[in-house]
């Protein structure tokens, strides 16, 4: 289930005063099971982009195919395929929320294709226990009595429990502590490696996107700005601060010790920008120095 987008527009209000384009000139090919990050500044048209992809919003230029669903559509009739088979958790979760107990709301969209009772029962447990929450204490629970993070777990479920095949996040941690930060894109990450379905990602963490994606879209004043791998995006640190983004730690860390070693002419071997984790560049520079001061 390929995704392709070839000169992609979306104005908002196309024809009123309120008239904004905030997606232009967007091509891409997303190619089935790959982990994608979309990075981007605020207002750069990320969650656009991500809501055409489900249908929820329909191109006004250029055309795009998900799977086998051409877009757009004159008809709305068959996007409801197309939903079942490309989970979107929002930006704001409470706007995703609206059963009046938990289980219900994860439950809804598994009802909604006819899935067997039984057997709901069983997914929506599932679905719960992976972002953390028990189904005996918060199952009866209205989401609406819940704090901000909790919500975003109950809407991440309803969407996992849906089991897409394109699954796309829209910055699933905010409102979470650094603990459940982590609890939930480890999770994320687990399903993607397990189920080899397309994820998509969009994150206002540079850290994230390098650390979870293997490949990343950075999004510009309503563009692709730059895409590539992890390493290679981030190993133009100009073109990213232009873009109004910051490197992650990792890679700042490393382009300044390069630069230091460079201009000393030492004899050492510049570190790899591939590395994105502190852990992995203390085993780096520990090896090193095992092996004789500075040599790589
Ligand atoms: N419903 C709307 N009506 C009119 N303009 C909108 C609407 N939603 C978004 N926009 C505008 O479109 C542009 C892109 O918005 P979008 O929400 O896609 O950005 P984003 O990259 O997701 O930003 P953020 O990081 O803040 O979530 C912005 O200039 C925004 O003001
Ligand atoms: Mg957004």
């Amino acid at each position: 289930m390929d995704i392709r987008l070839e000169k992609i527009g979306y104005t908002y209000g196309k024809g009123t005063p309120f008239e904004h384009t905030a997606l232009h000139d967007v091509s891409l090919h997303i190619p089935y099971g790959r982990y994608i990050a979309i990075i981007g500044h605020t207002g750069s048209g990320k969650s656009t982009l991500i809501q055409l992809l489900n249908g929820l919003l329909q191109p006004t230029e250029g055309k795009m195919q998900v799977g086998n669903f051409v877009l757009p559509v004159k008809k709305q009739k068959g996007l409801e395929k197309l939903r079942q088979q490309v989970g979107l958790s929002f930006q704001y979760p409470e706007y995703q929320l609206f059963e009046e107990s938990v289980s219900k709301d994860v439950a809804f969209g598994l009802k909604n294709m006819g899935v067997p009772q039984e057997m709901i029962a069983s997914r929506v447990r599932e679905a719960l226990e992976l972002v953390g929450l028990d189904i005996e204490e918060y199952g009866e629970k209205s989401p609406f009595a819940l704090s901000g993070g909790q919500m975003r777990r109950v809407a991440l479920a309803g969407v996992l429990v849906m089991k897409p095949k394109i699954l796309i996040l829209d910055e699933p941690t905010a409102g979470l502590d650094p603990a459940g930060h982590r609890m939930i894109l480890d999770v994320i990450d687990r399903v993607h490696q397990e189920e080899k379905r397309t994820t998509i990602l969009v994150t206002h963490s540079m850290e994230d996107a390098a650390r979870y994606a293997d490949y990343l879209y950075v999004m510009n004043e309503g563009t692709i700005w730059m895409e590539g791998t992890p390493g290679e995006v981030f190993r133009d640190p100009q073109r990213i601060r232009q873009a109004g983004l910051d490197l992650p730690e990792v890679t700042d860390f490393i382009l300044k010790f390069n630069e230091r070693i460079g201009r000393r002419r030492e004899n050492m071997e510049p570190l790899p920008l591939d590395i994105f984790e502190t852990g992995k560049l203390i085993d780096e520079l520990a090896r090193r120095v095992r092996k004789g001061v500075g040599k790589a």
